[in-house]
Formats: structure tokens, C-alpha cells, sequence
């Protein structure tokens, strides 16, 4: 991810693109605001929110395990949240959280079993800071995954994880939303399934969110390098596509531990002419490696795959292994 410094450098030279929020503090210039540093953050936000430990901190936003007083109070015995706010650097930028408001809204807009479920957006006034309460996913993130299982999984594990992956991103899509960071430490798995989360570099499509504010993103180079298809890393804009290349790195690094493209930004792959290493029908059905294959073209021109087709493909091949399995448990009953 780009630095704090590419986003102030972009606010204080595009005021007209600035978007404000009541809790603001009120502020003679935008360049004063970037010098004002951020308030501690107390240990009770909004008068409800308990800070108990840091969950993980990514390229823009902390987020803690808190426990909410309020359900607390009326016998909750779950009273668990997970509370993510922006980090110092981004604290008293206003267009940033202008782009956590946006986080929000989009993963609201999308509700599935796989996407992780929010519960509110709230500003606590003392610290002037906005902050996203949503379940507290319990599991592991896939890059921690990974790094247990180096080799990467066998099919039936790989299906299992890859199904409502897809699942999750051709919903997040059928809503007009796009993700903009698929990457394995953006994807939880644990007890409760799998959960798809972190919609900060998310956008709507045109008439999907028509209310949001419009962002300025000049300067705003978030993408991260390992993930993003080569045309977000040469400046194009984020289209279903890009999320389609993103996904299908993560499966591919999943089923055979190994990334596609050896970690070198997708661009530069291409420009070296790369070639992606063919996964064997060891790793995962040959159907499945034909479409994840055209997912990971270098030219989208040639992605002619939609991650809605990409569901399809896994969920039919897993049909089919199923289907496989059976016939040999019960060969009588599969007799034409
Ligand atoms: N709901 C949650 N429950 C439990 N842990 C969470 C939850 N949301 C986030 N985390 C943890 O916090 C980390 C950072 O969260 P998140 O990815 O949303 O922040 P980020 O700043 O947008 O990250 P980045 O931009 O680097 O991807 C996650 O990798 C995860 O370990
Ligand atoms: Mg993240």
C-alpha cells in the first residue's frame, strides 16, 4: 500500500474534492488539519465500546477486540465486537474517513454467509475518530494458513475454501460492488466458515451506491503489488475483472503454495513476458485449472471469464469428484 503522504499530498492539493463528515474537527485550512495530531484513542469509545487488545493493524486501519457495555449490560453473554478504525497517520484526514464511511457502506450493501457481517458506523466525539463495529471473526487469515501448509491443500480442503470464496465475490459483485483487495490476508477461515472481509479499496458501480460520497482517489496508489491485476498497477481503474485476476492468484497460491507469478507485481510479470507454471490435475481438477488459468490472463482483454463462470466451473468439478467418490463406494448403484 501507498503511505499516508500520498493522500494528504493529494487532499491538500484537490480541496474540491474533499469530503466532510459532522464530527469533524472544525479546521482553519486542510493543510492545518494534517498537522493537528490525532487525540489518543481512550480505552471506552462512544461511551459503549470496551478496547480490549489489537486485532491486526493492515496498511490504513487498526482493528481491536472490544466488548459492547450497552449488550453487555442487558445479559449478553457474547458481547464481543470487532472494532476497526483508521490508524494515527489517517486519523484527522477527513477525506479518510470519508473512505472508511465508504468501507461500510459497501460491505453493508452486500449480506452473505462469506462476507463478514457489520454491525454500525459510529464516531466517538472526544477522539473525534470513526470506527466500523462488525462480528469478530475467529479463525485464521489464508496468508497464515499458508504458512502452515506450505505445500498448499489437497482438492477436497482447496474446494472447501475456494467454493465460498467465489461464492462470496460473485455476490459482492451481483450487488455492484467490487472488493479492489482480494489477497489471502483479506479472507478469514475459521469455525463459522469463511469470511471475506476488508472492502477499504472497495468501490460501487455507476447507480449501485448513488448517496456515497464521491472520493477523490488521485494519487491514492493502494493496490496491493501481489495481487492486482496489471492494469490497476498501470493506473487503469477497478473493474470485475481485476478482482477476477486477484481471486484466482489466491486460489492458485492455496493449491500449490507456491504465488503464481513468484511474488513479482503482476505488470512486470507481463512485461518480462512471465508465464504462470500449469497446475497438475494433482492439485485440482483440470476444469478448474482451465478457467483459473484464463482468470489469471495478464491481458484482460482475454480474461473472457466472469467470476459468476468461475463459481460454476468449481462448483460443477466438485459435483463431479463427488460423483467420482460415490461410484466407487457404490458401484451397483451407479449400473446403467
Ligand atoms: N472482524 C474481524 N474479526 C477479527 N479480526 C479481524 C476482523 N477484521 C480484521 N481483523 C484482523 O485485522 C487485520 C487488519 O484488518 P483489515 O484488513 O480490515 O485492515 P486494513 O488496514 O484495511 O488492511 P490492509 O489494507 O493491509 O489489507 C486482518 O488481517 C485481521 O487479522
Ligand atoms: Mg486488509
Amino acid at each position: 500500500m501507498s503511505g499516508a503522504g500520498d493522500v494528504l499530498e493529494d487532499l491538500s492539493s484537490r480541496d474540491e474534492d474533499l469530503t466532510y463528515f459532522a464530527f469533524a474537527k472544525p479546521v482553519a485550512t486542510h493543510r492545518d488539519a494534517m498537522q493537528v495530531r490525532p487525540e489518543p484513542v481512550p480505552d471506552v469509545l462512544a461511551g459503549r465500546y470496551r478496547l480490549e487488545r489489537l486485532l491486526g493493524a493492515g496498511g490504513m486501519g487498526v482493528v481491536y477486540r472490544a466488548r459492547d457495555l450497552l449488550q453487555e449490560q442487558f445479559g449478553d453473554p457474547e458481547p464481543y465486537v470487532a472494532l476497526k478504525m483508521l490508524c494515527d497517520e489517517y486519523a484527522d484526514c477527513v477525506d479518510a474517513s470519508a473512505l472508511l464511511f465508504s468501507e461500510f457502506a459497501l460491505t453493508r450493501r452486500v449480506q452473505h454467509p462469506n462476507v463478514v457481517r457489520l454491525y454500525g458506523f459510529e464516531a466517538d466525539t472526544r477522539c473525534n475518530r470513526a470506527f466500523i463495529t462488525m462480528e469478530l471473526m475467529r479463525g485464521l487469515t489464508l496468508d497464515k494458513l499458508l504458512c502452515e501448509r506450505p505445500l498448499g491443500l489437497p482438492w477436497p480442503e482447496l474446494r472447501d475454501i475456494a467454493l465460498p470464496l467465489i461464492d462470496a465475490l460473485a455476490h459482492v459483485h451481483s450487488r455492484g460492488v467490487l472488493h479492489g483487495d482480494i489477497k489471502p490476508s483479506n479472507v478469514m477461515v475459521g469455525e463459522e466458515g469463511l469470511r471475506l472481509f476488508d472492502f477499504g479499496l472497495g468501490l460501487a458501480e455507476e447507480d449501485a451506491l448513488p448517496g456515497l460520497p464521491k472520493l477523490s482517489r488521485h494519487g491514492f496508489h493502494a493496490w496491493t503489488f501481489g495481487y492486482a491485476a496489471p492494469e490497476l498497477l498501470d493506473g487503469s481503474p477497478l473493474v470485475a475483472s481485476a478482482d477476477v485476476f486477484s481471486v484466482a492468484c489466491v486460489i492458485y497460491e492455496l493449491a500449490c503454495g507456491k504465488h503464481p507469478l513468484r511474488r513479482v507485481p503482476s505488470n512486470q510479470a507481463r512485461d518480462v513476458g512471465m508465464e504462470v507454471e500449469p497446475l497438475t490435475s494433482s492439485h485440482l481438477p483440470k476444469r478448474c485449472w482451465t478457467s483459473l488459468k484464463t482468470a489469471l490472463s495478464f491481458d484482460p482483454s482475454k480474461r473472457h471469464i466472469t467470476v459468476a463462470q468461475l463459481r460454476q466451473d468449481f462448483a460443477s468439478a466438485s459435483n463431479f469428484k463427488l460423483l467420482q467418490g460415490w461410484r466407487r463406494l457404490f458401484p451397483n448403484r451407479f449400473r446403467q
